[in-house]
């Protein structure tokens, strides 16, 4: 028995647009690897991207292993593809239990080093679509007696260093987030957020390429996330293991934002 047995998911940003990792025959990022855990978990799976072919790599996958997905193109900056993507999910699947917004872009970097046109469209990407992706996703979960959303936020929401318009918007996320799971409680929508630290994802890998060996050792545990270890946490918020978990945030981030203050104390300045 599955622990998603029966429900119905929605991942938004659930291709992986990257080159696959050293062994990896599937590029693998947190969307992806949420997708294939949920549906590993009994859940079926409607997978959303920006790009069709990623979305349908990512179904292919999990009907692969004997699951069910569907691939749907969604840009999510766009309210009617969010619309959309919602009510093909239902249309397809008869209800919808489950939503995780995974879709995050970083552009632009300090205050003056970032333009109105690229903060707009960071706040676009990562805060605007998942209000309208739960504001479409929501009374479809009610409807169906319930369920679970994840919202993927970063360590970037409590510190610095990834650029205004990331950190402000990630930010943002915790009391988007709050206000939703608050406000549903009654309704048995539970609302969570995720916070990935340093994580080998296929984005990463496009826009930094490998950097394991400059980042590991400022992180406890001595190494980068991998994606299965996003999508483990993410599953179980999204499960009823999580039944009385809502409205807070979980940081998955291998001991690195509690480990900053030895880091500061033991190092030299730089
Ligand atoms: N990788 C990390 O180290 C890290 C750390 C902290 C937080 N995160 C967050 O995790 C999430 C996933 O990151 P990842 O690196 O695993 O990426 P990922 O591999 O899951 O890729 C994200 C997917 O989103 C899609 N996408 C981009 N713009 C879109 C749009 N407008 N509409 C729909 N889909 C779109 C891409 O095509 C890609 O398939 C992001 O929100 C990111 O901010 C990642």
């Amino acid at each position: 028995m599955g622990r998603l047995d029966g429900k119905v998911a929605l991942i938004a940003g659930g291709g992986a647009d990257g080159p696959p990792n050293l062994g990896e025959k599937l590029s693998i990022g947190n969307g992806r690897a949420t997708a294939i855990v949920a549906a590993r978990e009994g859940a079926i799976v409607m997978a959303a991207d920006l790009n069709l072919a990623l979305a349908q790599q990512t179904a292919d996958a999990i009907t692969a292993e004997g699951g069910k997905a569907a691939a749907i193109a969604c840009d999510v900056s766009k309210e009617d593809d969010c619309r959309r993507a919602v009510a093909e999910t239902v249309k397809q699947f008869g209800a919808m239990h489950l939503l995780v917004n995974n879709v995050g872009i970083a552009a632009g970097g300090s205050l003056l080093n970032t333009t109105t046109d690229q903060f707009e469209k960071v706040y676009a990407v990562n805060l605007r679509s998942h209000f309208l992706m739960m504001r479409y996703a929501v009374p479809e979960i009610i409807k169906a007696g319930g369920g679970a959303i994840v919202n993927v936020s970063s360590l970037s929401a409590l510190i610095a260093g990834a650029g205004i318009a990331y950190e402000a918007t990630k930010a943002a996320l915790l009391g988007l987030s709050r206000s939703v799971a608050v406000r549903h409680a009654r309704d048995h929508v539970r609302v969570n957020t995720i916070l990935p630290g340093l994580i080998n994802s296929s984005m990463v890998r496009r826009e930094i390429g490998d950097r394991e060996a400059r980042v590991a050792p400022r992180i406890p545990m001595g190494r980068q996330g991998t994606p299965w270890e996003i999508a483990k946490a993410i599953v179980f918020l999204l499960s009823d293991d999580a039944a009385y978990v809502t409205g807070t945030e979980l940081i998955v981030d291998g001991g690195l934002r509690a480990g900053e203050g030895i880091r500061r104390r033991t190092e030299p300045a730089q």
